[in-house]
């Protein structure tokens, strides 16, 4: 495995200092159509390391990202993503697959070095390896299991494309086999979510509002209100 990169830009392209967490989460917006200017390679880099990042269950990491920049293969993508054109208008888009056995493969490695960089112990990874994959194999459901991780990679994408200034939009409007199909993905990948990656073009989509926390959040147990 590789260590934390060191070297992502630290500005947005046009110098700006990276928006803070605050204006990141209350800026975002799910854009709809997208301009074609070009999302810098060192952005989408970091964009992509940075959703590497994202914690999983054991550190297991079971996603995999396909990057979509071709404008031919964008529209092969958006041909089985119910025609929605932002996946032809963004420069970029990603498809996040969750992989339901591969990660099993991965498992000694991550287990192993993960004890070896402090996270575990060297004595006993071999042991906490195999209580992890008897707990995920026999009382998971894979495909929740999956989804569950690669989503947190993917809004990590999502946050930190909007903290160097760009906008994107997370898609769940695809005929998952057919994009298995045309993008050579194994069988055992759940295709999780598309996500599209550019500059909004405006007007930008309107804040569609949110529940109050008095209507989503309980204190102490379900129902009880919050205060
Ligand atoms: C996992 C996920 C899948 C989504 N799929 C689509 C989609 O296929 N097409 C679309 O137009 N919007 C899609 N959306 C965008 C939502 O409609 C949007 O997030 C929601 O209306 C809230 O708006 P906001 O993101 O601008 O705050 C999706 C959002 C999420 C989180």
């Amino acid at each position: 495995m590789q260590d934390k990169p060191t070297n992502l830009p630290t500005t947005q392209p046009n110098g700006e200092p990276l928006k803070p967490i605050t204006d990141v989460i209350l800026e975002r917006r799910s854009t709809n159509h997208f301009t074609n200017e070009a999302v810098p390679d060192e952005i989408l880099n970091a964009i992509l390391q940075l959703g590497a990042q994202a914690p999983s269950g054991y550190n297991l990491q079971p996603w995999r990202f396909v990057v979509v920049r071709e404008a031919e293969n964008r529209k092969r993508l958006q041909s089985v993503a119910f025609n929605q054109p932002k996946v032809a208008e963004a420069p970029i888009v990603i498809i996040a697959l969750g992989m339901k056995e591969e990660w099993q493969e991965r498992a000694d490695e991550i287990f192993k070095e993960g004890a070896e960089r402090g996270a575990g112990s060297v004595d006993t990874w071999e042991k906490a390896k195999d209580g992890a994959v008897q707990f995920l194999t026999g009382m998971q459901e894979m495909d929740v299991w999956v989804n569950r991780h690669t989503m947190i990679a993917v809004t990590t994408m999502m946050l930190a494309a909007e903290a160097y200034g760009f906008d994107t939009a997370p898609m769940e409007g695809f005929n998952a086999a057919a994009v298995k199909t045309e993008f050579g993905i194994p069988e055992e990948a759940e295709v999780v979510a598309l996500l599209a990656i550019g500059r909004a073009a405006e007007p930008e989509k309107a804040y569609p509002g949110r529940f109050a926390l008095d209507r989503i959040v309980f204190s102490e147990s379900y129902g009880e209100a919050w205060k």
